[in-house]
């Protein structure tokens, strides 16, 4: 039978959106080399364009392969398994970065594991040594909160590979409400950073905004009347002619609104998932103040801790690939997925039970 030790160190590889990421890890989940590239050409642009996004994949991934293994002091035929994010995501990118790492398995004839991406967000937070040293670890089940530009769901992790969607959005992710707004307000791409910079000058209670589903039964998200409600506001002066205090307003407002839904939205949650032992947020929106400020307060009153891993595994990165890979392989999953294809929209529920071990079914 193949033992964890023989199946790593691991090389996992992250194409699903605009980062190109690589990282190895070892059989306890030690990170022996990491390595993120952000595309910058998309700023220009106003937003993510796929296939300008795969291209760059596809330049880059080779040298960002080598930096990986340089930093970890290996070499190829030392990696044991390869793994990628094979969806959801941008189809190109998953095409991209599953092919290289199916391509590197093949000519080291080692194991190839296709990861759910949003499973990587929600299980990085168990990686060994993220957290606070007070909570040496996060064990099943927890609520996790999923925020960024591409999504926005709340889940029940109830145990690896068992996982329980509460809600999710039903028209823009929270990141991408927070990038619209952002752009009405003429601040640059990715704005949720900006957004939050300019709120500081603002007062939150300037303008009064929709709170979309707040107190609806449930766990689910909306975000899209309160981006119009903004446009509403903006509607009135003409083209960059909107006042800096009044921009700054119209942030801290649309901040305060967004924390509103998410606080409620948590609370929610959590009537829906009674058990959970801790409350932990991921994705890019997480980088958010005021919003941790508020979810922090919902886990206190339901006297759980409330984590938020380090920032660069929050966004987009390959040692939450190669952490779910780990987590499955300790769980008895078989790696040979070789002949998984990329999957655009792939819900987390799919693909249970676990296919046993070989060795499990001998007599
Ligand atoms: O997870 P991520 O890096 O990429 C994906 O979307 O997968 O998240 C990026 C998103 C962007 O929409 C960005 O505007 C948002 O996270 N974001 C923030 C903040 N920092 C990043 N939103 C609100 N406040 C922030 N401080
Ligand atoms: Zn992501």
């Amino acid at each position: 039978m193949s033992s964890l030790a023989s199946l790593t160190p691991l090389l996992a590889i992250e194409t699903s959106c605009d980062d190109t990421a690589c990282a190895i890890l070892d059989a306890q989940g030690h990170i022996l080399g990491e390595s993120v590239l952000s595309q910058e050409s998309h700023a220009a642009l106003g937003g993510v364009v796929p296939e300008i996004a795969a291209r760059a994949h596809l330049d880059i991934l080779p040298e960002i392969v080598d930096l990986t293994l340089k930093r970890a002091g290996l070499t190829l035929d030392e990696i044991a398994l390869f793994a990628a994010t094979i969806g959801p995501g941008l189809i190109g990118g998953l095409i991209v970065g599953s092919s290289y790492a199916k391509g590197l398995a093949m000519a080291q004839n080692k194991p190839f594991m296709g990861i759910n991406h949003i499973e990587g967000h929600i299980l990085v937070p168990r990686l060994p040594n993220v957290l606070a040293e007070d909570i040496p670890s996060l064990n099943f089940p927890y609520l996790a909160l999923l925020v960024s530009g591409g999504h926005c769901q709340c889940v029940s992790v109830e145990e690896t590979g068992h996982y329980r969607l509460l809600g999710g959005t039903i028209d823009d992710a929270a990141g991408e409400a927070f990038d619209k707004v952002a752009k009405m307000l003429g601040l640059g791409w990715p704005g949720g950073p900006a957004l939050e910079k300019l709120a500081r000058e603002g007062n939150d209670m300037a303008f009064s905004l929709p709170r979309p589903l707040k107190g609806r039964d449930g766990c689910n998200f909306s975000f899209s009347g309160l981006k119009t409600a903004v446009a509403r506001l903006i509607a009135p002066y003409g083209n960059g002619a909107l006042p800096r205090q009044i921009a700054a307003d119209i942030a801290a407002s649309f901040q305060r609104a967004v924390a509103d839904v998410m606080e409620d939205r948590a609370e929610h949650a959590l009537l829906l998932a009674p058990t959970s032992t801790a409350l932990v947020v991921a994705g890019g929106v997480a980088a958010n103040h005021v919003l941790r400020e508020r979810l922090k307060k919902v886990a206190q009153r339901h006297d759980i801790p409330f984590l938020a891993p380090p920032l660069r595994l929050c966004t987009d990165n390959a040692v939450m690939i190669g952490w779910a890979a780990l987590e499955r392989l300790a769980q008895g999953e078989y790696p040979d997925d070789s002949a998984l294809a990329p999957r655009p929209r792939w819900p987390l529920a799919e693909r249970q039970p676990y296919r046993p071990l070989p060795m499990e079914n001998a007599q």
